[in-house]
């Protein structure tokens, strides 16, 4: 059975490395859609889903397994959009549909110097973009027939990705909703 028999609106997945637009385009889609905006680097904080600090990475550890639980419920009916620099940890019958962003390295160092990433932190977050770690992330953990790549390089590009997505919500309406 499609897990989407159960949602009347879609669930979706926006992912990639921080800096390509993730939090910009789920923004956007959320005013024209009325969808629930989940920014989950946010919100792990605001629901105590996180249970350490990494003096290496200067960055909170996740508790993924509190973040899911408190996930779980808001899941069901859909209409949600989940935006998170991973994906590898949600269950896949979340989803319907899981979007990549994807920026040209040199446009990304520019956007996460100007976001005060230096050092280890500036360059590991290039190389995840050059390895197309969260690409693969998403492919191995869902359907590939649902995994799409979105170029987020400039100001047009957002808006053919809001439009794509947008476009993709109402045909899927059509398709599943009786
Ligand atoms: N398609 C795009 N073209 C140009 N700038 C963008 C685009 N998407 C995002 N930005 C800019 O890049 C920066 C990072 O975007 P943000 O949405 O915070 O990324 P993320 O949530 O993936 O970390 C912001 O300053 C934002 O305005
Ligand atoms: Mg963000």
């Amino acid at each position: 059975m499609s897990p989407a028999v159960t949602r009347t609106l879609p669930n979706i997945l926006i992912t990639g490395t921080p800096g390509t637009g993730k939090s910009s385009l789920s923004r956007d889609l959320a005013e024209r859609t009325g969808f629930e905006w989940l920014e989950l680097s946010k919100l792990a904080k605001d629901w105590s889903c996180l249970s350490g600090f990494d003096e290496e990475y200067q960055s909170s550890v996740l508790d993924e397994d509190k973040l899911l639980d408190t996930l779980e419920p808001k899941m069901t009916n859909g209409g949600k959009i989940i935006d998170y620099h991973g994906c590898d940890f949600f269950p896949e019958r979340w989803f319907d549909i899981v979007f990549v962003l994807r920026t040209d390295n040199t446009i990304l160092y520019d956007r996460l110097q100007e976001r005060g990433y230096t050092g280890k932190k500036l360059t590991e977050n290039i190389e995840c973009e050059i390895f197309q770690t969260l690409l693969e992330e998403a492919k191995s953990s869902y359907d590939e027939e649902i995994v799409h790549e979105l170029p987020s390089n400039s100001q047009a590009d957002a808006t053919s990705n809001a439009d794509r997505v947008v476009s993709w919500i109402e045909q899927w309406k059509k398709d599943n909703v009786k």
